[in-house]
């Protein structure tokens, strides 16, 4: 890994094993794209690949020859001056112009990575990672703009975010401030979103990139079910196993817009960010902005290995202290159990009977506080109800500690009833647009989480519940978009800060907790997956992936979900049948088989399963328990997509690749037809495996496959939907 600066051709080249990014100082003096792809030899200059024609473009000025920026790739560009696509930015002055043109001045290169302020980002040490600041000027605006790359060693990946600072003596307006533009020079793409809605999440859509733009936006205050901040730009005929493919993750949780714009002069632009609609920031004098951090990814070995390096950059550079890497604790969560019709008795039942099973610990989900006996009440009062705890968190944390589990609980502290003392104490915290009603989603307003205070009072409630007894993990909800976006503290030119200062009211609350609570281990969900992003993994290690627990649903949403994020990551739990969201029955092995490749628990009173049933779930225990560092931080591949067939497989293979293990499941039977082959990945090519009994080669079990005929029951011959299996295999 290295970064070098040629000084006379004023280019830079960031590169490791893997990739090269490689870029220069224009003849304008702005920083344009020179390359971004597999690791190339370097070179002092490749100015080569600048356009210049004559007539008919437009150029800047005559000494700049025949150079115009519509012709040539750029880094971060602005709009105005001789290029027509999208801009990266736009700042509106106080004389109402809206044309900005920032030139290279200076740069810094050094070791590591530079932390961002407030908002989650991935890290490194001085070994791990090189850093180079770009430092650009307005001269006429009097504005000054950081580009920030940073290349890994090990990974093929650069993180960028840009930084605006005012310099002059007024007062101006950022209207747009994404984190990064990726200008290619070719059109030969397809683009690749993550799109969904509740109970349905980050399911891939595939969409040829022509002449025009494609783009994905959240306007919903949150990253949102519906797309995912995560696309792919591939080349057609790029799949799992092979092809060349860019990956754009937003380590961030709010608006976002994602685009790739096809220019007709053969560029595609890609672009990611803060959505500009909706976002106007007052930048005050001598003040700065930071836009959020964008995670670059490349592969040229297909999808798979793409979504690998995601894995592990954010198992080992975004996720932090003690949950980083830690097999996580088998849970059990009374929500589909009981919903909030609850009392200490009840819980308790449910968790003696999770404990005889060997579940490691109980979380009690909502319904625990004040008058919170239904969804129109309770919410902003984070006090214990004495009906269900009479002798509050504590009494009950104590007790199940007593059974030997650990003990931890749901808040959604973002959000009030108006059918709560927060409420009535104070109306003007929620968000809410003057002389209008403001919109109820399930019975909740919003509470202004721009404000420092609102952040503070909530802090001040749940440090109490969280202090006063032994908590080892918090499940952080968030069930409704954000609505009449406006702040009663911020003046009128203030009002576009809003959403970006909410999100940036719930980091630093989930920082606050973090740090006086180290060792809690944090869950993070949104009516299911509705908050699903890189930003959220920086404060909570796991994500509810879905309210949808049906086994059959969920491979597709998890499957969905990988491409994106690590198995450690998924939130998935073994709930009842008949399924509360879709009335499937699965046999409680397939709904195990589909919850071990996620963070894995149980949502159900497995006082109600039959006797047989509860055998099983004691060896599924017993097998995540032996198997979980493997499931949760190996090497995962997707073998057959539920997407284009009834079957659905995938694997783990443990880092040394003496050990893997392979889901298979079968959605739908189909009659009549022979069994097949499933080809399996990962393994040593030269190693001897066992399975099932019997002995493969590594190159057998990847190139011929495994026949399906070796698993007991297909489900393809005997005409039954929903079987699957989970095989280990191991070096023989
Ligand atoms: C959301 C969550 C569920 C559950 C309920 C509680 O819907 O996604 O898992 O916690 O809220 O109200």
């Amino acid at each position: 890994m290295n970064i070098i600066w040629h000084s006379k051709s004023k280019q830079y080249h960031l590169y490791n094993d893997k990739i090269s990014y490689i870029m220069g100082v224009t003849p304008l003096g702005d920083l344009g794209s020179i390359y971004f792809g597999k690791r190339i030899h370097d070179k002092e200059d490749m100015s080569y690949v600048v356009n210049r024609f004559g007539l008919p473009n437009i150029v800047v000025d005559p000494d700049t020859e025949s150079y115009s920026m519509e012709l040539n790739r750029q880094e971060y560009p602005s709009f105005g001056i001789t290029d027509f696509g999208t801009q990266a930015y736009e700042i509106e002055l106080v004389n109402g112009s809206r044309v900005s043109s920032f030139i290279c001045k200076d740069h810094k290169i050094f070791k590591g990575k530079a932390k961002l302020n407030g908002l989650p980002a991935t890290y490194a040490t001085e070994d791990e990672a090189m850093t180079l600041e770009v430092y650009l000027e307005d001269e006429v605006a009097k504005v000054s703009l950081t580009l920030s790359y940073t290349i890994f060693d090990k990974y093929s990946v650069i993180t960028r975010h840009a930084v605006f600072t005012n310099n002059c003596t007024a007062d101006i307006k950022l209207t747009r401030a994404l984190s990064a533009c990726i200008d290619l020079p070719d059109q030969d793409y397809e683009w690749m979103q993550f799109s969904g809605a509740w109970a349905r999440e980050r399911i891939p859509e595939v969409k040829k990139i022509s002449a025009g733009s494609v783009s994905i936006e959240s306007k919903r205050g949150v990253s949102s079910a519906n797309q995912n901040p995560f696309v792919i730009v591939k080349r057609p005929g790029t799949d799992d196993f092979m092809g060349e493919a860019i990956g754009m993750s937003l380590v961030y949780s709010g608006n976002f817009i994602a685009q790739a714009e096809c220019d007709t002069f053969g560029r595609t632009r890609l672009l990611m960010g803060i959505n500009p609609d909706r976002f106007t920031w007052l930048l005050k004098k001598g003040n700065s902005f930071e836009t959020p951090e964008v995670v670059i990814a490349r592969t040229d070995e297909g999808l798979n290995a793409l979504s690998q390096t995601y894995h592990e950059l954010y198992n080992n550079h975004l996720v932090r202290g003690k949950w980083k890497n830690t097999p996580r604790p088998i849970l059990i969560n009374n929500w589909e159990a009981t919903f909030m019709d609850f009392d200490e008795e009840r819980i308790l039942q449910i968790a003696s009977k999770a404990k005889e099973a060997g579940v490691e610990m109980f979380v009690l989900d909502d319904g625990w506080f004040r008058e919170r006996n239904d969804d129109y009440a309770g919410l902003g009062d984070w006090i214990e109800n004495p009906k269900k705890l009479p002798q509050g968190m504590l009494g009950l944390a104590r007790k199940v500690n007593a059974l030997g589990m650990k003990f931890g609980f749901w808040i959604e502290p973002e959000m009030v009833n108006p059918d709560s003392n927060l409420f009535r104490r104070h109306p003007e915290w929620v968000l809410s647009t003057p002389g209008r009603k403001a919109s109820l989603g399930r019975h909740q307003y919003v509470l202004d989480f721009s404000r420092e205070e609102v952040v503070d009072c909530v802090y001040g409630m749940l440090k109490k519940v969280m202090t006063n007894a032994p908590i080892s993990y918090i499940k952080w909800d968030m069930n409704r978009s954000l609505t009449e976006v406006f702040s009663m503290e911020l003046s009128a030119d203030e009002q576009g800060m809003v959403y970006h200062k909410y999100i940036m009211g719930v980091y630093s609350l989930y920082e606050r907790l973090r740090n006086d609570f180290p060792e809690i281990l944090f869950e993070s969900c949104s009516s299911g997956g509705n908050r699903f992003d890189a930003g959220m993994l920086y404060y909570a290690p796991q994500a509810w992936c879905s309210d949808n627990t049906d086994a059959i649903d969920r491979i597709r949403i998890q499957y969905g979900t990988s491409y994106g994020y690590p198995v450690s990551s998924i939130g998935a739990h073994v709930s009842a049948v008949p399924n509360l969201q879709t009335g499937r029955s699965a046999s409680i092995t397939t709904r195990a088989n589909v919850a071990y490749f996620g963070t894995f628990g149980y949502e159900l009173d497995l006082n109600h399963i039959t006797d047989e049933e509860f055998e099983q779930v004691k060896k599924q225990i017993v097998f995540m328990k032996e198997n979980r560092e493997l499931l949760q931080f190996g090497t995962f591949y997707r073998l057959r997509s539920p997407f284009e067939k009834d079957q659905a497989s995938w694997i783990v293979v443990s880092k040394d690749k003496k050990k893997a293990i392979f889901g298979f499941y079968c959605m739908r039977s189909n009659v009549n037809q022979l069994p097949g082959f499933i080809r399996l990945a990962g393994l040593d090519e030269n190693t001897e495996y066992e399975l099932l009994g019997e002995k493969y080669y590594g190159d057998e079990l990847m190139n011929m496959g495994i026949t399906l005929k070796k698993l007991k029951d297909d489900g393809m011959t005997t005409g039954q939907d929903f079987v699957s299996y989970v095989e280990v295999i191991k070096e023989a």
